[in-house]
């Protein structure tokens, strides 16, 4: 927290959330709690905002679309967030984001966009399967995907943008970009740079890589306490028997444990290893401890899930702070690439 108070204190804070599937536990640990800690403890603009545009890159399913909005939305608020003290709004709520898109799109050279790390990947796996077209599938949405990315940070004049490293490179672009534009048109957006969350808060999923959703590895946040227990009683651990010692460090159990667990129960913990803990009382240590750290949260999720009015009601508001800014940076924008009233 101490790093994260001097580093973006007074600045302007932005970063957002793509709207597809539910919030697991790693975006919980790596994204959502502290995010709403920095919201809570540090003096500084935050902008928190709902990617549904760029959702729609890959998601083909509207019904899908409009319910992972709702889940992730709710989770936010439920984890704590107050909208009260940060902008949170819903991407396709601000026109001025697209029309911003066009404006950078016009001056980002192709060149750049070839060497972004999600078109590079898409191309590479298409590579692999011979015979196949290498751009087969790879949709303009894809390919233009950091200038959107860059509409969303530099509408705002964000300069610190909190990302994992996997997107470390699209936040340099949008720094190339806004630089490329103020050359062009005059001193007209901030120079954003990214803020990398540690390493320390990324967990482990249920076969002990990286929990993410492309693994299918993860333990879902707000899940009914039933299903919570079914995922961390698949954890994968190794076939040493109750009573014999055991390493801390290499265990996916001790690790989720202490992402939630306070300092001194952590090292309590770590004492029970070497006590040789067996990995079925393990697995309901973590399952208790978490349940109970979760608990309130879900109830609240629970209720806000089932309040879809409520939830778009919080948007629309964010949306009009979002707006009150957008809209005459736009119309500044706008006259500085030439758009303007005539005479
Ligand atoms: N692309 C980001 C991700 O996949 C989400 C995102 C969209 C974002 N626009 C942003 C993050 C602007 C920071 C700033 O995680």
């Amino acid at each position: 927290m101490k790093r994260m108070e001097m580093v973006l204190s007074g600045e302007t804070v932005l970063t957002g959330i793509t709207t597809s599937g539910t919030p697991h536990i790693g975006n919980y640990v790596g994204a959502i709690r502290p995010s709403v800690a920095a919201s809570e403890a540090v003096k500084a603009k935050f902008f928190f905002f709902l990617a549904d545009y760029h959702s729609l890159i890959k998601s083909r399913d509207p019904a899908q679309m409009a319910i992972s909005t709702l889940e992730i939305a709710s989770s936010w608020l439920a984890a704590g967030l107050d909208p009260d003290r940060v902008v949170l709004y819903r991407q396709s709520d601000i026109p001025e984001i697209l029309e911003l898109t066009w404006l950078l799109t016009c001056l980002t050279s192709k060149g750049l966009m070839n060497r972004a790390h999600a078109y590079k990947a898409a191309v590479a796996a298409n590579e692999l399967s011979r015979g196949k077209d290498p751009e087969k599938g790879i949709t303009m949405g894809l390919f233009c995907y950091p200038i959107l990315m860059a509409a969303d940070i530099l509408m705002f004049n964000a300069n610190k943008i909190p990302v994992g490293s996997d997107q470390k490179q699209h936040v340099e672009m949008a720094r190339d970009i806004a630089g490329s534009f103020n050359h062009q048109f005059g001193q007209t957006f901030v120079l954003p740079e990214p803020f990398i969350s540690d390493n320390a808060s990324m967990l482990p999923g249920l076969d002990g890589r990286k929990m993410s959703k492309s693994y299918g590895n993860t333990i879902s946040l707000f899940a009914p306490e039933k299903n919570l227990r079914k995922s961390i009683m698949k954890i994968k651990t190794n076939s040493q028997e109750p009573g014999e010692p055991k390493d801390p460090e290499s265990s996916s159990l001790f690790s989720i444990y202490c992402a939630f667990a306070t300092g001194s129960e952590t090292e309590a913990m770590r004492q029970r290893y070497v006590d040789g803990i067996g990995w079925g009382e393990m697995k309901d240590c973590v399952f208790r401890y978490l349940n109970d750290h979760l608990k309130v949260a879900r109830e609240e999720y629970n209720r806000l899930v089932a309040a879809p009015d409520y939830v778009e009601d919080v948007l629309r508001k964010g949306a009009d702070k979002a707006r009150a800014v957008s809209g005459p940076f736009m119309d500044q924008i706008r006259s500085n690439v030439g758009l303007k009233v005539l005479g």
